[in-house]
Formats: C-alpha cells, structure tokens, sequence
C-alpha cells in the first residue's frame, strides 16, 4: 500500500510499504478515508525528534472496518471509525482512570502510545491506505455511516478534543473571559470549545493573519502579539484584571517574534501574566524533556526558565499533557451528529496522499491558508 514515510528532516515520501494485517485477535484493520497533518507532526518532520527514517506518520485516522481479529465484538467490517490518537487498552489504572493517553500497557517503560509517532510505541500511522487498529474494540469510536461530516468528525482523533481538554484543564466555565496563546488548529478548536462551554470573551493570540481571522470567525477577539505586547493588550480589555483562564496551545516551538529565535518558555510566561491570580491553565501544547534543536543547553535538557514564583503567587493551577481523547470523544460526536459543532471550519485543504510532500512543506512554512491538511488516501 501507498503510506507517508519520513526519510529525513524537511522530506517526507508517498512510498509503497508492506499492507497492515491482524497481528493479534482483538486487532483490526481500517482502510483509511480521511487522515490529517497535525502540528505535532511537525516536530518530527523538522527532525526535531529522534524520529528514524522509515516511520509512517499519522495519528489523525477515520475510515473503514475493513478486517476484524477473531477477539473483536463491538466493531464489524463496514463500520465507519474514527480512532483516537492515543492508542490504549482500556484496561490498565490510567485507562480506566480516563487517563488514555496514559497507558501503560501499550508502550512499556512510557505512558502511552499514539500511531505513527516517535517514542509512542510501534505502532505504524495511519497516512496510508490502511491502518492496524489494535484493541480495536477500545480504540474505535463507531460513526453513523456513509460519508455525512467527515472532515469534522476526522477532527475528533486529536485536535477537538486536545482543543476542549485545554479548556477542561483550564476549569474553563459559563461566563468566563479565555486567553488562548496559538491560533493553530489546536488554539483555534480550544478556542471553539471555549465558546461552547460557555466563555464570554474568548482573546486569541497569534501573528499569522488568516488563522486569526479564523478566530474572529467564530466570535473570538483576535490579539495579534506582534502589534503589541498581547498582555497588555489582553489586560487593558479586561479592566486591567487579565483573563479568567489560559489556554497554550503553542508548546515549546514559540518565538517573541517572526525571524528571532526560539523562545521555549515565552508562551508559559505570558500566560502566568496574563491570567488574573487564583485562575488556571490548560497546557496543550506539546513541551518535551529532550530537544537537540533548542537554543540554550538547559532547553536542550527540556529545562525552561519559567516564572513559577509568580505563578505561586497568583495560586494559578496548571494541567498539562496528552489528550485523553477517549473521555472526550463521545460526546464531542454526538455535538457534531446534532449540528451543535462544525469543527471542519479550520480545515483547510483537502489533498490525495500524494500530495503529502508539498502539503508538509506548506504547512509547516505555515504558509498563508496552510491552517489544516486533510489528507483522502482513497480519493473522494
Ligand atoms: N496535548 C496533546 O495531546 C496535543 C495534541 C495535538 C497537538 N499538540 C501540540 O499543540 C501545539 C499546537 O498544535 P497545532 O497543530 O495548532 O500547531 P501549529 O504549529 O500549527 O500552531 C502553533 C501556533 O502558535 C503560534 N505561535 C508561535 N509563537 C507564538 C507566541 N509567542 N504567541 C502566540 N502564538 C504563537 C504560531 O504562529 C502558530 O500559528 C503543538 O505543540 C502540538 O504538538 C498537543
Ligand atoms: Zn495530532
Ligand atoms: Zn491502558
């Protein structure tokens, strides 16, 4: 089958690789329709990781039941399934805590796996035509059939639920104001949460002006920080209080301003600073505890310099991590089903597989209007 393979940093290939098969009885196979480029994605393409080459990205899945193991009883070939990136069992003290992207059964020695990613496992992406499923009937979110909402409900592998797990680990509530740092696909879908949990002025930072624009779409107030310091800008609209919850939704690769170098922990500081004491934030975005690309030696340890005495100060609480997008998902869905949230409005392109290359390239130079990659392995 035809898979997205990374060869080395800035260069992915469409390249023929061995079709999945059932590997264990309570596996299944699905053949893909609908597979999405995430920012997280990025990190490895950039060879900011240890990704080898050879790896078949793609953790963002939806398709077709097309075979199932033996053990399998929920899940039939026909189903339509979207699966969760985190891949997990279902039956470890984090899963059945809700802790999925936390398990310990799948990745021995780290909690937690997720397809097609470094230090996740061996779990194979699903940027090809087919995809292993393993503990199928655990890692399957079943979908009404037919073709009805697929670019939103491929959103609810990852970035929908990361979004709306920013805003739970915020505590974000009916009237409350939301800071959130990264118009990205992840900002903007915490952003879309915030707004159906209830927020009353949701302010959304970024430089890049059609990701903002996106934001200001769907009711948020777009902060642009290289205009103006974005605390202030944030302060002086809320009375010089600062916003009632945070949400990073940017991660380690954050920078002051375009073209200067990276500065790990600006987003964090930002943050403590912009959100009024006793509030909270919800960490997203993705920090790691070994970056070989970092600009200093401390940040190359994954060691931020991060303001935590005034985070002390203020009795901020901070929630950090992996989705766990098991907890989410189903009801995610069904707001979806009910035509209570469309959360394709960030995608935007819809490519054959091959057009991954040139997809990667353009997203990652976060090209005007490069905001979302759906990718059809199958066509359609
Ligand atoms: N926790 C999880 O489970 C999970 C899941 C998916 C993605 N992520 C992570 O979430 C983060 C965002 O993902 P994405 O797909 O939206 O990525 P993205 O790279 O497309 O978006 C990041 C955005 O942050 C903006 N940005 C950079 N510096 C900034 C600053 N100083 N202030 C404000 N905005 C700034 C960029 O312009 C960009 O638009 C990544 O770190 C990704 O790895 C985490
Ligand atoms: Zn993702
Ligand atoms: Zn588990």
């Amino acid at each position: 089958m035809r898979a997205v393979v990374y060869k080395a940093p800035f260069q992915v290939a469409v390249e023929d690789v061995p079709d999945p098969r059932i590997e264990h009885p309570s596996d299944v196979v699905v053949k893909i329709t609908s597979t999405a480029i995430c920012g997280s994605d990025l990190h490895m393409y950039e060879g900011r990781t240890a990704a080898e080459a050879g790896i078949v990205f793609g953790h963002e899945n939806l398709g077709i039941v097309q075979e199932a193991g033996t053990a399998v009883t929920s899940i039939r070939p026909g189903d339509r399934v979207v699966m969760p990136f985190n891949v997990a069992c279902g039956f470890c003290k984090n899963c059945i805590a809700g802790y999925t992207g936390f398990c310990l059964t799948v990745n021995p020695g780290f909690a937690g796996g997720a397809y097609g990613y470094v230090a996740m496992g061996p779990f194979r992406g699903g940027q090809a035509e087919y995809l292993r499923v393993p503990y199928a009937d655990f890692n399957c979110e079943r979908l009404p059939a037919g073709t009805e909402h697929e670019t939103d409900f491929v959103l609810l592998a990852d970035i929908f639920p990361t979004g709306y797990h920013g805003c739970e680990m915020a505590q974000v509530a009916p009237g409350e104001t939301v800071a959130v740092y990264g118009a990205g696909p992840v900002g903007l879908m915490a952003a879309y949460s915030a707004r159906l949990r209830g927020a009353s002025r949701i302010f959304v930072v970024d430089r890049i002006a059609d990701r903002l624009r996106k934001a200001e779409e769907i009711g948020a107030i777009p902060i642009n920080f290289e205009d103006r310091d974005p605390v202030a800008q944030i302060k002086e609209l809320t009375n010089g209080e600062g916003a009632d919850k945070g949400v990073d939704a940017v991660g380690y690769q954050a920078r002051a301003h375009e073209g200067e170098r990276e500065e790990p922990a600006i987003v964090l500081n930002a943050l403590i600073q912009t959100v009024r004491a006793t509030g909270a934030l919800g960490v997203p975005g993705l920090y790691v505890p070994a970056d070989p690309g970092a600009p200093d030696e401390q940040a190359r340890r994954g060691v931020l310099g991060v303001a935590v005495g005034r985070l002390f100060e203020k009795g901020l609480r901070v929630g950090t991590g992996q989705c766990n997008v098991k907890r989410y998902i189903r009801f995610l869905k069904e707001l979806i089903i009910a035509g209570r949230a469309a959360p394709s409005f960030v995608v935007s392109h819809e490519l054959p597989l091959e057009a991954a290359p040139d997809a990667y390239e353009k997203f990652d130079k976060r090209i005007d209007g490069y905001t979302k990659v759906v990718l059809h392995p199958h066509g359609g």
